[in-house]
């Protein structure tokens, strides 16, 4: 069987630098045609001059012939100018800015301290037409961190949404049924990502048979009645809920580790495992609106006019790619895929 849509793109994406591009770069450009590219490297990406010259890298790892559009983003911090702002809209490579709770995870130490205290930002977002990509947890270390999603939201965010009624808006990786229900109660200005892996697994697959660092990843998996509302919202034909990987790859050492990092690489196989939680879910005639329509709708970009066809071919994914001087180990490693697209990258 096959299944063939409009290209799909992924509307969150770490590729990274350096070394480990040509990897991360092509995994993605053999299924989406663009990637909203997050800005948290180690020195984050906060001004356009630093997203152009990350462009351009992300470029040049790519294998001839092959097209693909990074759609840069700028990292927020306390210091962030209005000019800045103006600078990276006016740039034409600059779509989104990304607000990182100071300390929520992954290179977020440069993030902001206050939220609330930014709107001088976002209004200056909203005339400038850059949308706000929001990792949503606290990071009040007595809250649960189970909750942190759902408390980011009462607490902050559901007031920034009041607060700037023309402010787009993403909640980045939904991960829990208040997620879900914040996305679709605050209109089509508001959107949301879903990932492959919050839509396939529970909490319980991080401790299944042992601690498995590599489920780890931040917002951290939640309970079943979470996930399944995840999948209805994916499956539903709703425009609020798009793709977006969150794919995260961390050198095996940096996992297998005893302070390991969050993140899951997903990009090896991000189209292949969607499909295969949209047929369990019976609803596989869903998947090209969720992939291919509802980001570039919600973003004001035209839909992709090429097509990708998923097969139904068994694969096996690798115990790992290289690296840098590492190894990186893929969603689903040693494990059989049902679905495929044609693949690169040096499996070991
Ligand atoms: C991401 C990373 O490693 O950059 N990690 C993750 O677990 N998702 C950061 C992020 O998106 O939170
Ligand atoms: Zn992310």
């Amino acid at each position: 069987m096959e299944l063939t849509l409009t290209t799909p793109d992924d509307w969150h994406l770490h590729l990274r630098d350096d070394e480990v591009l040509p990897l991360t770069v092509n995994h993605a450009a053999n299924r989406f045609a663009r990637a909203i590219i997050m800005p948290n490297l180690s020195l984050p990406i906060a001004t356009t001059e630093l997203a152009l010259a990350y462009r351009d890298r992300i470029l040049a790892a790519l294998e001839p012939g092959r097209r693909f559009s990074p759609l840069m983003t700028l990292y927020l911090t306390d210091r962030t100018t209005p000019e800045e702002l103006y600078r990276a809209a006016d740039s034409g490579a600059v779509f989104a800015c990304k607000l990182y709770p100071a300390g929520a995870t992954t290179n977020s130490e440069a993030g902001i301290t206050d939220p609330e205290r930014l709107d001088a930002v976002f209004e200056t977002m909203t005339q400038a037409g850059l949308a706000l990509l929001v990792h949503g947890e606290v990071t009040d270390p007595e809250v649960d961190v189970f909750d942190r999603e759902a408390v980011f939201i009462e607490r902050t965010l559901q007031p920034i949404v009041e607060r700037h009624p023309k402010l787009k808006i993403v909640l980045e990786h939904v991960t829990t049924r208040h997620g879900v229900d914040f996305v679709r109660a605050a209109g089509p200005r508001v959107g949301g990502t879903l990932t492959a892996h919050h839509l396939l697994y529970n909490r319980n697959e991080i401790f299944r048979g042992g601690l498995n660092p590599h489920l780890y990843c931040l917002p951290v998996l939640k309970r079943e009645e979470h996930r399944r509302a995840l999948v209805e919202a994916a499956t539903r034909g709703d425009p609020s809920f798009f793709l977006g990987t969150d794919s995260a790859p961390h050198g095996k050492d940096r996992k297998e580790s005893g302070c390991g990092c969050a993140g899951i690489y997903t990009a090896h196989a991000a189209l292949e495992l969607y499909a295969t939680a949209f047929e369990q879910a019976g609803s596989l005639d869903r998947l090209e609106a969720f992939a291919s329509h509802f980001g570039p709708d919600f973003y004001g970009l035209p839909r992709n006019t090429t097509t990708t066809t998923l097969v139904q071919r068994d694969w096996e994914i690798p115990q790992g790619y290289e690296y840098g001087n590492s190894t990186v180990v893929p969603l689903e490693a040693g494990k059989v895929l049902r679905w495929s697209v044609d693949s690169t990258g040096t499996a070991i």
